[in-house]
């Protein structure tokens, strides 16, 4: 009986706390402080069926920022912006709200910034943000979203950032952003939309950036994007466009359509342009002049025609294409601008006199991977002069041909890829050392793929003759596993690499003077050490020349001063 009457106690407690009204204070409520224009809101928990009074906030009328930790809200208090009027920043993210309820921005005049990141939310109703006309930007990134009213962000006129990234959205009704006219960026990455209608965006006239990466676009109407006429960034990675012919797009400044299925690709005016992965055959370009840098890595191009019009072109990857294995002599003579050219993997079988002799800016030079069996750097040498990256790694070269050196025919060299080739042991050796080889440039070693043991010189792998030779102990046997050394995507200046040679310099020169130092310290301490030894010596001689007569004297002495230590010690304890 008592423990059916302790159980139906402990019951009614419960049902009472858990229908207690909870109060909603910020965590610094008590410290009256004008300046003060902040309030945290720290493990605020309320269940849904439990009322929130927002009391003791002394500071309420000067609170412009409010952000929660750690906090369960479930949704935005009621009257959250009747009691804080001048709310201008509220970040209630990570604070699992379900539901964004009608009324929730009715009194939000002054809001500008919204962030609700990282909540429960499951759906966008008619005018969710009513109320909150002067807000500038919202977050509502990483919830469940999956519905969206076609009326959802009505009244937000001067909305310029939205953020819907990692949400569940399949479809955006054309009409969604109607009243937003002064968007800006809006963020739709990481969803599942699979069409976009293409008036979507026609009323935001302010539209510039634009991510749709990762999401299930088959493909884009033509005229999507027609009345953006300032959209400056397209994000449209990791879809399954088949095609891409937007023929409207005159000011884009990046396209990114990497990751995708695209077979050919139509291009009006675009700078910068990545289309890595794809199964790209076709590139048909307009306006030729405007390209600065395509980035068309792994894709089925083999006809360079259309790409090599583009004369301001700065920056072409064309690694994993199969261009080769030959390509026409003139091929790249229109491309006077180019800084980085990458033909990794291109099935190139050989380079021949004059085929780059335009590239004359060139900075960085990969033509890795090709199964190239002979190079002649009196080829490159007239020309390359400014290549501070050059990569020759993965081909089957057993020497350089030529009478220039590496060091000869790139003086800004600060990067070279050798690895993966052929060449003997001795040979690797001396192509490595100066002369040929300047000891500032750094070896770029493409990873092995294989445990089997091969002998190797500074860890780029060399084929091993049976005869023994005499380049000192540098070459190991067997092969330890080895780490990429660098990164491609580091570029240094003239003036950079002449601060690196000085830098090295002077390190060597305070090297060389703190070994100087070191030894003087050496030879002072070991003739202070001598003039000590000889210095006691002489001294001990004659102390013993004058303690015969006065032995009992000295043996007292000791006896007196053991005597004090002793005291000392036993006094202390
Ligand atoms: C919004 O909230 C999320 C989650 O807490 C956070 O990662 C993000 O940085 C916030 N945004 C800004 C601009 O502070
Ligand atoms: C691209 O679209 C235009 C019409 O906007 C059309 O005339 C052209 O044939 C298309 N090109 C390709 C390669 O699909
Ligand atoms: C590419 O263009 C050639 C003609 O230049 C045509 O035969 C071929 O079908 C096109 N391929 C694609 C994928 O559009
Ligand atoms: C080159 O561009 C033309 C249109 O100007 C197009 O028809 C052709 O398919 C393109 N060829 C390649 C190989 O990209
Ligand atoms: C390369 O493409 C151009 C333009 O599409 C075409 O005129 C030319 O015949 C093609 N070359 C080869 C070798 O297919
Ligand atoms: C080299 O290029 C071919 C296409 O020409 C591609 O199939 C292959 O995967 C590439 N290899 C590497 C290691 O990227
Ligand atoms: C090593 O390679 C160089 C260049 O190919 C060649 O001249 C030399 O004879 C080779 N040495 C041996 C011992 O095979």
């Amino acid at each position: 009986m008592s423990r059916l009457k302790i159980f139906l106690i402990i019951l009614t407690f419960t049902s009472v706390f858990a229908k207690k009204d909870v109060i909603f204070q910020c965590d610094e409520a008590m410290i009256y402080d004008e300046n003060k224009n902040f309030c945290t809101i720290s493990n605020f928990v309320a269940e849904s069926d439990q009322t929130v009074h927002i009391v003791h906030n002394s500071n309420k009328n000067n609170v412009k920022y409010m952000k929660c930790y750690d906090s369960k809200a479930r949704y935005i208090p009621y009257k959250l912006f009747e009691n804080f009027p001048n709310l201008q920043s509220l970040d209630i993210s990570n604070s699992y709200i379900e539901d964004i309820s009608r009324n929730s921005f009715h009194s939000a005049d002054n809001l500008l910034y919204l962030n609700m990141s990282l909540n429960r939310i499951k759906s966008l109703g008619p005018s969710a943000f009513k109320g909150a006309a002067k807000t500038l930007k919202i977050e509502l990134a990483a919830n469940e979203i999956s519905e969206i009213s076609p009326n959802a962000f009505n009244t937000l006129d001067d909305m310029d950032k939205l953020v819907l990234s990692r949400n569940l959205i399949r479809e955006l009704d054309k009409s969604v952003f109607v009243e937003n006219v002064n968007l800006n960026h809006i963020h739709l990455d990481n969803n599942l939309i699979e069409e976009i209608n293409p008036d979507l965006f026609s009323y935001c006239k302010h539209l510039r950036i634009v991510d749709l990466s990762n999401n299930r676009l088959k493909k884009l109407q033509p005229n999507t994007f027609e009345l953006n006429f300032v959209l400056e960034g397209l994000f449209l990675s990791g879809n399954l466009l088949e095609t891409f012919n937007l023929t409207n797009l005159y000011s884009l400044n990046k396209l990114n359509l990497d990751n995708n299925r695209l077979t050919s690709l139509v291009l009006i005016a675009v700078k910068n342009v990545r289309a890595n992965n794809n199964e790209i055959e076709n590139i048909t370009v307009r306006n030729f002049e405007n390209f600065e840098t395509m980035n068309l890595a792994h894709n089925h191009i083999s006809n360079l025609t259309n790409i090599t019009k583009l004369s301001n072109l700065v920056s072409l990857d064309l690694s994993s294409n199969k261009v080769g294995p030959v390509i026409g002599l003139s091929t790249f003579s229109n491309l006077r601008n180019l800084r980085e050219l990458r033909l990794r993997n291109t099935s190139l079988s050989s380079i021949t006199f004059g085929m780059f002799s335009k590239q004359t800016k060139l900075t960085t030079f990969d033509i890795s991977f090709n199964g190239l069996r002979e190079l002649n750097l009196d080829m490159l040498a007239p020309y390359m002069t400014t290549v501070k990256q050059f990569f020759i790694d993965g081909n089957s070269l057993t020497e350089i041909k030529g009478r220039t050196t590496f060091f000869q025919a790139f003086p800004y060299l600060y990067s070279i890829g050798l690895s993966k080739n052929k060449f003997n042991c001795t040979y690797l050796h001396h192509i490595i050392t100066t002369p040929f080889l300047s000891p500032n440039v750094e070896l770029y070693i493409e990873p092995i793929d294989s445990d089997i043991e091969k002998t190797h010189i500074r860890d780029i792998t060399c084929e091993h003759e049976d005869q023994k030779d005499d380049y000192d102990d540098e070459i190991l046997i067997p092969k330890k596993p080895m780490k990429v050394k660098m990164t491609k995507e580091k570029e240094l200046s003239s003036q950079e690499r002449e601060m690196f040679i000085a830098k090295i310099q002077g390190q060597q020169e305070l090297l060389s003077s703190h070994l100087l130092w070191m030894k003087i310290t050496l030879i002072t301490i070991a003739v202070a050490l001598i003039c000590f030894v000889v210095f006691k010596s002489m001294d001990y001689k004659r102390r013993l020349w004058r303690s015969v007569p006065h032995q009992n004297h000295v043996g007292d002495s000791s006896i007196v001063f053991r005597s004090t230590t002793t005291v000392n010690t036993t006094g202390e304890a």
